[in-house]
């Protein structure tokens, strides 16, 4: 696969999306060649995928199996090809949040939802995953219109953040920004680790 790709994530109100976008301009002003995406939602089908699981309340299981759709339409029709065409693929969270929402905070067997992606991923995983840490409770604040998913409580937060720790000592694509900097701050952060990788990945 020639191109780059980067994810995204964090607890709600982490302002990981704002950092995805900042990552995507900055990226676009250097004329790299940019596609940036999202989970749920990437795709038409993903869309409607997203409006069910946003608003209807389901068994943890089938809401996996929800964004495990979404999560197939989307690499198929956009994550791949794009790679393929040696495009930098920015998605605002991928298969992690699976792991950290419905396995660590709703009980869906960890090893269930790690099967199941790797059916779908067919080889595929990002390069370099960014998880904006913030505390639960910074998180909270900045949530104003609450989703179904969101309107969960500190608890779940709780746990989503643990699971998100716990995850990142799994393999070296993760990255732990702490989100309690300023934007800019931030977003130069990952700017020089996205450039360290982008030229280190040249020798692929
Ligand atoms: P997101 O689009 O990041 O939120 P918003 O655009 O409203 O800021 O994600 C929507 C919600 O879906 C969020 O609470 C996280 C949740 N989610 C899961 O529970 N599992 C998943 O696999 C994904 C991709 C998202």
């Amino acid at each position: 696969m020639k191109g780059l790709f980067i994810t995204f994530e964090g607890i709600d109100g982490s302002g990981k999306s704002t950092q995805a976008t900042l990552l995507k301009n900055r990226l676009s002003q250097m004329h790299y060649p940019v596609v940036f995406t999202k989970e749920p939602g990437g795709t038409a089908l993903g869309g409607k995928i997203r409006k069910i699981l946003l608003n209807e309340d389901m068994n943890p299981v089938s809401e996996f199996l929800l964004f495990a759709s979404d999560r197939r339409e989307h690499i198929e029709k956009v994550i791949r090809p794009s790679l393929l065409n040696g495009k930098i693929v920015i998605s605002d969270r991928f298969t992690d949040s699976s792991l950290v929402y419905q396995g660590f905070g709703r009980g869906v067997s960890l090893n269930f939802i790690r099967q199941v992606h790797q059916y779908i991923l067919k080889g595929l995983k990002p390069d370099l995953t960014f998880i904006i840490d913030v505390p639960p409770e910074v998180g909270i604040e900045r949530i104003h219109k609450k989703d179904r998913i969101e309107r969960e409580g500190i608890d779940f937060l709780r746990r989503i953040r643990k699971g998100y720790i716990e995850i990142s000592k799994s393999d070296e694509r993760f990255v732990i920004v702490n989100g309690t900097g300023t934007p800019e701050k931030l977003n130069d952060f990952i700017w020089k680790v996205t450039l360290r990788r982008l030229r280190n990945g040249q020798e692929r």
